[in-house]
């Protein structure tokens, strides 16, 4: 790709010239002018569902904006949506958690930043798989954290074997120990997802080392048809900080709605105390009160198909961004 871009002269790029691990980024600008040309342009940087919002969701938010004042939220949001996502974990993965656990966030983004912050200080070393969402890499750096990026295995996962390997190398040359690991599970941008087995495997290593695993689950739900069951982090780990989002499932990016479930108590956690989220979620959060639209929104019998009716171009695609 390298190649292939620096052979077109007229297409200025973003990158800056003395970080060596980046390719060259075409500005919007240029990319704009090429489609305006006629040619195809894959926006593979943004993550945006087709569909739009539920339309349950849509009504009764038009509903409360026109007849609420609303005001700032409790400060881990409206309790009426955390209880439904309560009751969510208990029906679909069969797991208890206490809404007191669940805080809603500005989307998961708003949920990295404030469960970074809490879970991890200057300098600490965070692990990453080599291919995973750029963001968890970028914030982790602003937190002054020492990024460690993983190996992937053939299926483009890090499982605990890598994880393992990854503490072997580092103590082999003298290196602090990991102590955390951030993956998402089906993962963007490669589509890797873990098999259950795989995920307790994690879990078990990362609690039993003391590991801060954060499993960003935001991508439950969009599985191709057939595929295995996304196993939820809570099922196996009771000190995994679990991060999610009404973004993509729920075909919501612009609400700017995500949760994070944090660790129970007793814990040195200090979210619950210096109450970072104090007012700072979407007020409109009432919309999926009713638990049942949480487990079904309209579309979901769709995604497997749709999904499967892409998988046959999409997949190459991937596969060739990874081979060069
Ligand atoms: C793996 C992953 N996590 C988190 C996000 C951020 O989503 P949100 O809109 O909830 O902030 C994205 C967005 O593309 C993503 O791909």
């Amino acid at each position: 790709m390298r190649a292939k871009l620096a052979a077109t002269p007229s297409l200025p790029t973003q990158t800056d010239p003395a970080d060596k691990t980046r390719l060259p980024r075409p500005t919007p600008r240029a990319l704009a002018e090429l489609a305006r040309a006629g040619r195809t342009i894959y926006h593979l940087e943004v993550g945006q569902p087709q569909s739009s919002a539920p339309q349950a969701a849509i009504k009764t938010a038009q509903e409360q904006v026109g007849s609420d004042r609303c005001g700032y939220t409790a400060a881990r949001g409206e309790p009426p949506l955390r209880d439904a996502l309560a009751a969510m974990y208990q029906s679909e993965y069969s797991v208890a958690v206490s809404p007191g656990r669940i805080h809603l966030t500005p989307g998961s983004s708003g949920a990295f930043t404030v469960a970074f912050m809490a879970a991890f200080d200057v300098g600490d070393a965070v692990a990453v798989p080599a291919s995973c969402y750029p963001c968890y890499r970028n914030l982790l750096q602003c937190y002054g954290c020492e990024v460690v990026t993983l190996a992937v295995d053939a299926r483009y996962n890090v499982t605990a074997a890598e994880l393992a390997a990854g503490q072997a190398a580092r103590a082999a040359a003298g290196l602090s120990p990991i102590k955390g690991l951030i993956l998402s599970s089906p993962a963007n941008p490669t589509g890797a997802m873990l098999s259950p087995e795989e995920l307790k495997g994690l879990c078990e290593l990362c609690d039993a080392t003391g590991v801060q695993f954060v499993s960003d689950e935001i991508y439950h739900g969009i599985v191709y048809a057939g595929a295995p069951r996304a196993a939820c982090a809570l099922e196996f780990s009771k000190t995994v900080i679990l991060i999610n989002s009404f973004s993509k499932f729920y075909s919501m990016t612009g609400w700017r709605l995500g949760w994070l479930v944090r660790r129970p108590r007793p814990t040195i956690w200090p979210l619950q105390d210096i109450r970072l989220l104090r007012g700072c979620c979407a007020r409109i959060n009432h919309p999926f009160t009713p638990p049942a639209h949480l487990h079904c929104p309209p579309w979901c019998n769709t995604i497997a198909q749709s999904l499967n009716s892409i998988r046959l171009p999409f997949r190459p695609l991937v596969c060739m961004l990874y081979t060069i």
